[in-house]
């Protein structure tokens, strides 16, 4: 059975090719379009799974749509008419003729788009929490597990709760819009002068700089815990995310915050910092207190993460102290993106029966394009911008050569095998430096990336010897938790304010080539560890072509490009 994932029209739009099962291709349409967190249509992201797999669009035998649009159209259409009097007088009329016109060339017309791309055959349709929850729960090494999904908002819930058992779903518990942990996180995003499903890393990085009992009070006012017996009640008085996207928050929160939203070329002061530092506590207070309440009723050991906020790192990092779980799974796409593979995986295994693979399946994040040597060679020597090229064939020659470079202090730009799919740099589209050097994350973020000087970078160290260097009992293969340093060598460079790291741990049948690399790091210096932080400037997608890869090369002040096995310097 060929089944073509699709998730569009909110943010990381993206599709996946999915055959018997098996995800043979996935990308998102920001890696081809360059537009970040893109969220139109995935054309591009479709054209190229086809290609990449040679199927035509008349042999996919189902197209799994994300989420379901005719449940999200009612919760718009009451949350924009739900007040006639404000529907008469008010702007609210505009917005939902908008919102129609809008709908009607979208959402409410995915047959009529893929008709026009030639695709007149079965379309289904996924409440967007179980999309996010079969990709978390089926790539999961669980039998059994707590399923829940942490979202700015589906269809109407903003979080679902499910078992996970025996391969089916069965609901525990929901929360429903407008009481949003994920958009409550974006609303004061956007204070703090970011973009909302944007910026919100930046807001966590913050928050480490920052006192968060300077603003707690702020949080007191804005939810109300466990009221009516909800596990979320938001205050809707300060917030307007309920009628719009672009507009989150009113006046009555500027006045209980006390002072005026920042805009984002201000600078970030104090202030900022205890803002964030006092959001993300809250965050994980609601997180924690949800997590032990959807836990009471059916104990498990295991929980399944899915949904943006699954990119809460800081918040995953700690789950184990604060609750009862002993392992967590978060697939390395949670979003969005991720959903399109989830659609496919639901009706794999929910529509036509097929039990769930023991142990996960579709584990591998690398779905993306690829190129190999010959290829390299013909874009290098094309682009005739003076750089000097040297080849190595050998897999362990060129570890060798570029361990010793990073061991130096040179930042190197390493492009390899097929592009991850999901947010984070795993080892094929990376930017890595020697972690024991502490004015590395100053450069890199300086001249390199061109970025934040707050922001911090993640370490990836092998799998066997993680817990000599980090506070964490579970291995992380996605970059996904934020936990504790304990190494006894100083690794300053991804050691961030608070003394903790958003680790990626490695096995060598994950990748080996970058584990190899890891592997002769240590002969170098000790530790089987390297900064890596995804390959783009500030701004920018992360670098999915070799085109791509040279311009952002040529485009900041990284000293060597790593190509397949050509080493580019300038
Ligand atoms: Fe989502």
């Amino acid at each position: 059975m060929i089944q073509l994932g699709l998730s569009g029209f909110y943010h990381d739009s993206a599709a996946a090719l999915v055959i018997d099962g098996k995800v043979i291709a996935a990308i998102e349409e920001e890696k081809l379009s360059g537009i970040k967190h893109d969220s139109s249509f995935p054309f591009k992201a479709i054209q190229w799974v086809l290609d990449y797999t040679h199927i035509t669009i008349d042999e996919v035998d189902m197209v799994c749509w994300y989420e379901e649009p005719s449940l999200k159209f009612k919760r718009v259409k009451k949350s924009i008419t739900g007040n006639w009097k404000d529907f008469l007088i008010n702007s609210a009329n505009g917005k939902w003729k908008g919102f129609l016109k809008r709908w009607s060339q979208g959402e409410g017309n995915i047959s009529g788009i893929l008709e026009s791309i030639g695709y007149d055959g079965v379309v289904v349709y996924t409440k967007h929490h179980l999309s996010h929850l079969a990709f978390s729960y089926y790539t999961s090494p669980f039998d059994s597990a707590i399923g829940v999904s942490v979202d700015g908002v589906g269809e109407e819930e903003t979080i679902l709760a499910t078992l996970c058992r025996d391969g089916k779903f069965q609901e525990l518990t929901r929360v429903t819009f407008p009481n949003s942990l994920g958009l409550v996180y974006s609303a004061f995003t956007a204070y703090l002068g970011f973009k909302p499903n944007e910026g919100e890393y930046k807001v966590m990085g913050l928050a480490p700089y920052g006192d968060a009992t300077k603003y707690e009070y702020v949080f007191e006012k804005i939810e109300k815990y466990d009221r009516l017996g909800e596990l979320l009640q938001i205050n809707e008085k300060y917030f307007t995310y309920k009628k719009s996207e672009n507009d989150m928050f009113n006046q009555n929160l500027i006045d209980l915050i006390g002072f005026l939203p920042r805009f984002k070329d201000e600078p970030i002061e104090q202030h900022h910092k205890d803002l964030s530092a006092a959001l993300q506590k809250w965050y994980e207070k609601i997180f924690y207190f949800i997590l032990n309440r959807v836990n009471s009723n059916w104990s498990s050991p295991n929980l399944v993460l899915g949904g943006g906020c699954a990119y809460n790192g800081t918040a995953n990092g700690k789950i184990k102290e604060h609750t009862n779980f002993k392992n967590v799974w978060i697939p390395f796409a949670p979003s969005d993106a991720g959903s399109a593979i989830g659609a496919c995986l639901y009706h794999w295994h929910i529509t036509f029966g097929n039990p769930k693979v023991k142990g996960g399946d579709n584990q591998s994040p690398y779905l993306g394009p690829e190129w190999n040597d010959n290829e390299l060679f013909d874009i290098i020597t094309k682009t005739n911008n003076g750089v000097r090229i040297q080849f190595i064939g050998d897999d362990s020659e060129l570890c060798k050569v570029v361990a010793n470079l990073i061991k130096d202090g040179n930042i190197v730009g390493w492009f390899q095998g097929r592009t991850e799919f999901g947010a984070r740099a795993l080892g094929n589209r990376s930017i890595l430096g020697n972690p024991h050097l502490p004015d590395i994350r100053d450069r890199i973020n300086k001249v390199v990336k061109k970025r934040e000087m707050f922001r911090p970078f993640a370490p990836t160290v092998t799998f066997e010897d993680y817990q000599n260097y980090f506070k964490s009992e579970e291995a992380v293969p996605y970059m996904n938790q934020v936990v504790n340093v304990v190494s006894k060598i100083p690794i300053p460079s991804v050691t961030h304010v608070d003394n903790s790291a958003r680790i990626q741990t490695i096995k060598r049948e994950q990748n080996p080539l970058y584990y190899d690399l890891l592997r002769e790091f240590e002969k170098l210096t000790g530790t089987p560890i390297l900064l890596n932080t995804s390959f783009n400037l500030k701004d920018h997608t992360m670098t999915n072509t070799p085109q791509k890869a040279i311009w952002t090369f040529l485009n900041c002040d990284m000293d060597y490009l790593v190509l397949g096995n050509y080493l580019i310097s300038k």
